[in-house]
């Protein structure tokens, strides 16, 4: 926990909303298991504060999703035991750390499933992976047609345990359903082949955040969502499914001036003030993640009310015009991302502003701006 006084911008992670969002998913889903995605430090939430607070909150802790090797590294010194998905696989020159630190890769290639039997063998271990599937995302994973005999021939492979099969959606709104239900077709028929030969899989996976909201069929028994863990759906019924956004993110007030009308603000003299303008200096920028792209397009919220940013977003700072709330000083906070009495901005919004989707928006939150839990 580290202090607000001397931060300049702060991200408050609401811990009891990220359960309670969780807990709003299990009601949804039945006896099927989560694989929470963690990744990209938890979409910016900070992955293993996430995974700690719900390991010691949740009497059956989820599987947890990451990319890359580090971020499965760092789960696993943080304490968490339970199974970690390296997501975009196991390049070759890592196999070695992943199988010291017995995460899972998914994998893809025989010379990846190879590299990963013998390793496995030398350490006297047998390390469990997921096959990846491609029906349509064209980015990792075997094509249906050959799933098949990879598989048979990762299942006899020593060392390894073939713990689950999964796929992922193209459309990660879901706003192709003829596609989308193609692409769950086409697993559903791989797994079906698979069984038909005696190989049944114990975790088949394929549902997102937006698959989770809207399209049950693709549960099978393991749902792998990111997004809604935090508290968004891209699906526009966020409301329905009661999730509550996991991150505020206030800036702080570090100089404010009064300027003539007609004064320009910031790189590129972009804005002029319409009259005497009270203009805001804030302690945040496109380096902490607040968007160059939000520059003249987007609001604040100070003293509950929304006051409009103004001019080019800096690399450090912002500049707000808050001439409608005369009471603000220097050392005072401006909810660039949350909720104050009646208003709120949240990355649905701020990314609708910016033209850009609430993923980013979330993961652009970066280490400067410091992390405060509250549980
Ligand atoms: C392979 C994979 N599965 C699941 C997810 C989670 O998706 P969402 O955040 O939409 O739930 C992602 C997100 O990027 C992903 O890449």
């Amino acid at each position: 926990m580290s202090s607000e006084s001397t931060a300049s911008s702060i991200a408050e992670i609401d811990l009891k909303a990220l359960l309670s969002n969780l807990q709003q998913i299990r009601k949804q889903i039945g006896d099927r298991e989560i694989l929470a995605v963690v990744k990209a430090n938890a979409y910016g939430h900070g992955a293993l504060p996430i995974a700690q607070y719900l390991n010691q909150h949740l009497s059956k802790p989820p599987l947890w999703a990451v990319a890359f090797l580090e971020e499965g590294i760092a789960l696993r010194s943080g304490g968490i035991s339970g199974p970690i998905i390296l997501m975009t696989g196991a390049p070759l020159a890592q196999v070695k750390e992943i199988v010291a630190h017995d995460l899972c890769p998914v994998i893809y290639d025989a010379e990846t499933l190879q590299a990963l039997s013998r390793t496995a063998m030398a350490a006297q271990k047998e390390i469990a992976v997921h096959v990846k599937i491609d029906t349509g995302m064209g980015r990792l994973g075997i094509l249906p047609e050959k799933a098949l005999t990879f598989i048979e021939a990762a299942v006899k492979t020593p060392g390894i345990r073939l713990d689950g099969i999964l796929s992922h959606f193209a459309h990660p709104d879901l706003a192709d359903a003829e596609f989308t239900g193609g692409q769950l077709h086409a697993f559903q028929k791989v797994i079906h082949a698979l069984e038909q030969k005696g190989i049944k899989i114990p975790y088949r996976h394929m549902a997102n955040s937006a698959a989770v909201v809207g399209f049950k069929d693709a549960y099978l028994n393991l749902i792998r969502p990111g997004l809604m863990l935090y508290g968004y759906s891209n699906i526009e019924n966020r409301k329905a499914f009661r999730l509550a956004p996991v991150m505020r993110v206030k800036a702080r007030v570090i100089a404010l001036k009064t300027m003539p009308a007609g004064t320009s603000i910031s790189y590129g003299r972009t804005y002029f003030t319409q009259q005497e303008s009270r203009i805001a200096t804030v302690s945040l920028g496109y380096a902490d993640g607040y968007p160059c792209s939000l520059s003249n397009r987007s609001e604040m919220i100070a003293q509950g009310q929304r006051v409009p940013v103004v001019g080019r977003v800096c690399m450090d700072m912002t500049m707000v015009d808050v001439t409608s709330v005369p009471t603000l000083k220097v050392g005072d906070w401006l909810t660039a991302m949350g909720v104050e009495g009646e208003q709120s901005i949240w990355a649905d919004q701020l990314a609708k502003w910016a033209d850009t989707h609430p993923y980013e928006i979330l993961c652009g939150f970066g280490p400067r701006v410091r992390r405060h839990y509250i549980s």
